[in-house]
């Protein structure tokens, strides 16, 4: 079964986190992605058609992990579980998303922003977590002030991140991964400039 360990492990070091405003983008932008040498992706439910995005790169990338980001509440939890995302991330944590979870064994990296935030989401058994807004909340720092009473505790940490700062989070011991939009520009998108996706992502793949 796969594990939001696994789901760290596969991105290797970086999620790019994906808005897609129509379903036409979906295809090519993860293809773009993934000639770039990523295969696991954060795709937010900010957009009308991001469900379906999610259900359709699943069927066409099977060697892809596909994430449902942004999710908020219970019903679209569900609604991206019944598409078939592999793992589920949301920008905070209530008990009512972690125990369904929890229950219905779906793999999510619930977001934190606090000690105490950390404290809830172990109490439900959760210890890979994103941490965001990132910047806003302390960054680096925080994160090394978290590894002290939380040495279990892998984090994601997203929000402001960008290609001038990902290594210096990389380097922490709690950090395996980090999230971030710099690597799908809305501009890129919208002039459907791919090869420029790929381009980023590539710069983040070749050398780590
Ligand atoms: C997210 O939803 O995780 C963030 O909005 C991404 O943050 P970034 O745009 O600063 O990378």
């Amino acid at each position: 079964m796969l594990t939001a360990q696994d789901v760290l492990k596969r991105a290797y070091s970086v999620m790019p986190v994906m808005v897609i405003e129509t379903i036409e983008q979906a295809l090519p932008m993860a293809q773009a992605l993934y000639d770039g040498g990523i295969s696991v992706f954060e795709i937010t439910l900010r957009s009308d058609c991001a469900v379906a995005a999610i259900e359709l790169i699943k069927k066409h990338m099977p060697d892809c992990l596909v994430g449902a980001g942004t999710v908020i509440n219970i019903e679209q939890l569900q609604a991206v579980h019944r598409a078939g995302a592999d793992f589920v991330i949301t920008p905070g944590a209530t008990t009512e998303l972690l125990e369904t979870a929890r229950d219905q064994n779906i793999l999510l990296l619930p977001g934190v922003s606090s000690a105490s935030d950390v404290m809830q989401a172990i109490g439900y058994g959760f210890n890979v977590l994103k941490l965001f807004p990132a910047e806003v909340v302390g960054g680096q720092s925080m994160l090394k002030s978290l590894a002290g009473p939380f040495p279990q505790v892998s984090f994601c940490p997203t929000g402001g991140i960008g290609l001038d700062n990902y290594r210096d989070y990389l380097a922490l011991g709690n950090v395996e991964c980090v999230g971030g939009s710099w690597l799908v520009p809305k501009s890129a998108v919208e002039n459907g400039d791919w090869a420029e996706i790929t381009r980023l992502a590539r710069e983040v793949t070749l050398v780590s």
